[in-house]
């Protein structure tokens, strides 16, 4: 197979998923980034600001000269572990494409900076140039795309903070062709939205954090999102245990969200799962599961967070 292997999906190409970097290739819009997008709670309007900021963007890459407006087409997100960036940027890349349709229809592919980093000596450049440099290059030639990069702080590592043990020469010559990649990319092609995500923003090289156009950080869920999180997850639960649905009272739902300050979404979901698990009566089954269990469960995930 070809380093730049494509593969024909009706009248577009994806990117062969198992090329070197590449974690996942599809056409948008999709319906499971669809669902991902409804199952993120953020304060009010954030989701609909991303998402206008998003489009703005696009349109305006389009219509006006970078001269003038020097838009690189990047939105980063940034934020604690387990806040929803990851989920809410595939949820994103869905939006965008249903509010500016297109044919031939919008591709995503998603990249894995931690594929690209660990190549052995010398091939991370080289695997960074032919991803940026060639395959989202031929993709974008043929119609708009949508590039998310995870924990792009594997790939954009600051330069200056390296230390000199590592292998700082290849790591330099990755994030080199990865910002040449990058520019080359916002220069030939104004339908390119790129969308990176990271839990460490003073990790990533300050060239690429001046290139975004948009800076988001994602906050830690407030009382009203843990509260949506919690019915959501408990909704999915008693739908297929129908005896969990204690815990869907408002009182309960209540109480739990108050006493879940300062849990990310992630761990308050796994905490709702865990509560199924507290109580040594009710041997495993998520049918008997009670309002204290929840509530235990919740305090255990604050101790050890
Ligand atoms: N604000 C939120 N609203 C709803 N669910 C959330 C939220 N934040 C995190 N989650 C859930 O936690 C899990 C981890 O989310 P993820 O997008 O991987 O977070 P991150 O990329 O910030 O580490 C997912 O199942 C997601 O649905
Ligand atoms: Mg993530």
């Amino acid at each position: 197979m070809s380093d730049t292997a494509l593969l024909s999906i009706g009248h577009r190409a994806l990117p062969d998923a198992s090329l070197p970097g590449v974690a996942d290739a599809r056409l948008l819009p999709d319906t499971e980034f669809q669902e991902a997008w409804a199952s993120i709670a953020l304060p009010t309007d954030m989701k609909d600001r991303m998402l206008r900021g998003a489009v703005a963007g696009i349109q305006l890459r389009q219509a006006v000269p970078f001269d003038a407006v020097p838009l690189h087409g990047i939105t980063l997100l940034t934020g604690e572990p387990g806040v929803g960036k990851t989920t809410v940027a595939r949820g994103l890349a869905d939006k965008i494409t249903r509010g500016l349709p297109s044919d031939p229809p919008w591709v995503f592919v998603e990249v894995d900076p931690h594929a690209l980093a660990s190549a052995s000596l010398g091939r991370s450049q080289r695997s960074v140039e032919n991803l940026f440099g060639t395959v989202l290059d031929e993709t974008a030639s043929v119609g708009p795309l949508v590039v998310l990069v995870d924990e792009v702080e594997t790939l954009l590592t600051d330069r200056a903070a390296l230390s000199m043990d590592a292998n700082p020469v290849d790591v330099h010559r990755a994030v080199d062709a990865a910002l040449v990649g990058l520019d080359r990319l916002a220069r030939r092609h104004p339908h390119v939205f790129v969308l990176a995500t990271s839990n460490f923003p003073d990790a990533i090289d300050p060239a690429l954090t001046s290139r975004a156009d948009t800076v988001i950080r994602v906050p830690l869920p407030d009382r009203t999102a843990r509260r949506w999180i919690l019915e959501h997850t408990v909704t999915a639960i008693v739908a297929a245990f129908p005896g969990a649905r204690s815990l869907l009272t408002a009182d309960s739902l209540d109480v739990a969200a108050d006493h879940a300050e300062g849990l990310d979404g992630r761990r308050l979901r796994k905490a709702v799962a865990a509560a199924c698990s507290r109580n040594p009566e009710a041997q495993g089954d998520p049918n008997r599961v009670t309002a204290q269990d929840l509530l235990d469960a919740i305090g255990h995930a604050r101790e050890t967070s």
